[in-house]
């Protein structure tokens, strides 16, 4: 089987590529195979581009550990997703603890943006995309009570996509969460997000489906890109930005593992069968390095190769329908 990126870039993606972090970049054997643009053509840095790592302190930038991840890629000749700008989670202690307004929110919210967006340019190839605006919904219903719709409501998104534009013209605007992928609640507010931002006149140009499914719960890849279409319907891209199946426990059995290929396999389909799905990118791609085993208890093996950085049968079926 060829590799991953080139199959995708020869069925007319743009991209099939991989989060990673700057502290797996000291494994050879891993950068090994993350470096290799055939297999990976675009990078998602899985945190050091977020808040708390850029804006430490109010005023204070620091994009020295992010810029590791973009010189990476820009060594590799790989695209860059670059994520994220605004969200509730790993945001720095002086945006808890300060008491704001709207107008003191509003000016830190697009200072921050406009600082992160013009440090990394699209012109200069640094960022191809950026995720303005992630996971503003709440898992049961309405938008989640985070600092920014606290104090400034639901403009807060289009505030935020306007200073993203302002700052960088060129680049792709997404905006990024999990569980829209399948026909609920969530997904009808997701729409609505894009609705509320081209209402406001604000550019968006794309909503990334996060992907973090469970082995046996994707079903099919009708369904899933009947769900993509209801976004390209209102005139955006979309991507899966984060795909990762987990088992919901461990160890799989060998029916699993297979379950697993298939429902990758459904993913993989679904984007190849909406032509303004323009990517796929893997929450890293090695079981060694993903994020699951810390935050799902007792789940894991999510990935496309196993922590011995083998090819599993969920790459070899990625790797057949692409
Ligand atoms: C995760 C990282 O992978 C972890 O290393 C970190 O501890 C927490 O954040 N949705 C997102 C990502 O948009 O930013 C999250 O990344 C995973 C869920």
């Amino acid at each position: 089987h060829a590799q991953l990126n080139k199959l995708a870039v020869a069925a007319g993606k743009k991209y099939f590529g991989s989060a990673t972090d700057n502290s797996e970049l000291t494994d050879t054997s891993y950068t090994a195979v993350l470096s290799d643009a055939d297999e990976f053509g675009q990078i998602t840095p899985g945190n050091t581009q977020k808040w708390y790592y850029t804006e430490p302190e109010q005023g204070t930038f620091t994009y020295t550990e992010g810029d590791v991840i973009v010189d990476f890629a820009q060594n590799n000749s790989q695209i860059m997703r670059c994520h994220n700008l605004v969200w509730y989670n790993q945001l720095p202690a002086w945006i808890s603890s300060d008491s704001w307004t709207n107008d003191t929110l509003t000016e830190a919210m697009t200072t921050h943006i406009t600082n992160e967006v013009t440090h990394y340019t699209t012109d200069a190839g640094e960022c191809y995309a950026w995720d303005v605006v992630n996971e503003a919904l709440s898992d049961s219903s309405g938008y989640r009570d985070n600092i920014f719709y606290e104090t400034i409501g639901e403009y807060y998104i289009p505030i935020a996509f306007a200073a993203a534009a302002a700052a960088d013209p060129a680049a792709k605007l997404y905006y990024n969460d999990y569980s829209i992928e399948f026909t609920g609640t969530k997904l009808t507010e997701a729409l609505a997000i894009v609705d509320l931002i081209q209402g406001a006149g604000v550019q968006i140009d794309g909503v990334g489906l996060q992907g973090h499914f469970i082995v046996g719960e994707v079903g099919s890849a009708s369904a899933l890109a009947a769900v993509l279409e209801q976004f390209t319907a209102k005139g955006v891209e979309v991507a899966y930005t984060e795909v990762d199946v987990r088992h919901a426990s461990l160890p799989p059995t060998d029916a699993e593992i297979e379950q697993q290929a298939v429902d990758y396999a459904a993913v993989v389909s679904a984007c190849l069968s909406v032509s303004d799905c323009v990517g796929i990118t893997v929450w890293d791609f090695d079981d060694k390095y993903s994020w699951i085993p810390s935050t799902f208890s007792g789940a894991g093996e999510a990935c496309l190769y196993d922590e011995n950085l083998s090819k599993k049968p969920a790459w070899t079926s990625v790797s057949s329908v692409l």
